[in-house]
């Protein structure tokens, strides 16, 4: 009998610990999965194969979707390259605004947000950040300070340039080795315009105005204070006997969108990105960024309004 009874205490203890080691395990998973990532996500209202692509993201994303209501669009605006995340809410605002149906073109809403075109031209204006040297913007939304005008303009010989042209000496010297560079393939560039003052610039914008009015002028060019020429960065290139109407179908327009970078020149206002620059497309006219940034806004396929935001706008 007393045998029997020696046996049946640690048999309980043992079991006792047992159900202890159990219960605890399962209070700890229980704890485990109350806070996991997973299941405060699908308390958002993510679901499964949400959570799971949230889950892969960059902090920043994921402490969004766990602080904010369920975001339908947090995962596709993720994935795009040129999400600038401090304009996140402005291209919610967007999608909200543009799409009420349809399929909605991610890419799209990135590079309108950043180019600003999702305001009306002329309505959100910023005074152009004048510290970035050959990097300014100047667009329907960056003004150059009121009347602006460069200190270095030098006079254009009719070697390189239509009478009256004068530009700012570093893209004169950049000019001036492009164009001869063209020459050794037998291309001739020649400017038609280039800097332009405040009051020039006014005039020629009055003349489309006046003309056509003011919707068409905008197309086509800037108001006074907002124009690249008023920087003097800007060319507008023809070749002999080919202009405004015909420069896109001559020799002298491909040499320059496959070489101009190599210059320190950029394509400003290229064919279907009228809805990212403001203007309609200008096979002849040229920004100098300098050599560095003009390749590498080249090679970024992006439009150099694009490219401020995401990569100078800092
Ligand atoms: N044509 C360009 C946009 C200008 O007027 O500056
Ligand atoms: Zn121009």
């Amino acid at each position: 009998m007393s045998k029997r009874k020696l046996k049946k205490g640690p048999i309980i203890t043992l079991i006792a610990i047992i159900l202890i080691v159990i219960l605890i395990t399962i209070l700890v998973n229980l704890y485990k999965y109350y806070t996991s990532l997973e299941y405060k996500l699908g308390k958002v209202g993510y679901n499964e194969k949400e959570v799971s692509e949230i889950i892969k993201l960059d902090k920043k994303y994921i402490d969004y979707a766990l602080n904010n209501d369920y975001d339908k669009y947090l995962i596709s605006l993720a994935g795009q390259k040129y999400l600038i995340w401090k304009k996140y809410d402005s291209y919610v605002s967007y999608i909200k605004k543009k799409y009420k149906s349809g399929q909605i073109d991610f890419e799209n809403v990135v590079s309108t947000v950043n180019a600003k075109t999702n305001y009306d031209a002329y309505t959100h204006t910023n005074l152009t950040d004048m510290n970035k040297g050959y990097a300014i913007l100047v667009n329907k939304y960056y003004s150059l300070p009121d009347k602006y005008a460069p200190d270095d303009v030098v006079v254009m010989t009719n070697l390189y340039a239509y009478p009256n042209n004068s530009i700012r000496k570093d893209v004169y010297d950049a000019f001036k080795e492009m164009a001869k560079a063209a020459k050794e393939e037998n291309i001739t560039l020649i400017v038609n315009s280039s800097y332009r003052t405040y009051e020039s610039q006014k005039r020629i914008y009055s003349e489309y105005e006046d003309k056509k009015g003011k919707a068409y002028a905008d197309s086509v060019a800037a108001r006074p204070n907002f124009s690249e020429h008023q920087t003097g960065l800007a060319l507008d290139i023809f070749t002999p006997g080919a202009g405004m109407n015909n420069f896109e179908n001559t020799d002298a327009f491909k040499w320059l969108i496959n070489n101009s970078y190599k210059y320190g020149f950029i394509l400003r206002y290229p064919k279907d990105k009228e809805n990212l620059t403001g203007y309609s497309y200008e096979s002849w006219h040229y920004r100098y960024l300098g050599k560095d940034l003009a390749k590498k806004v080249f090679d970024s396929g992006l439009t150099f309004d694009e490219y401020y935001a995401y990569y100078l706008d800092k």
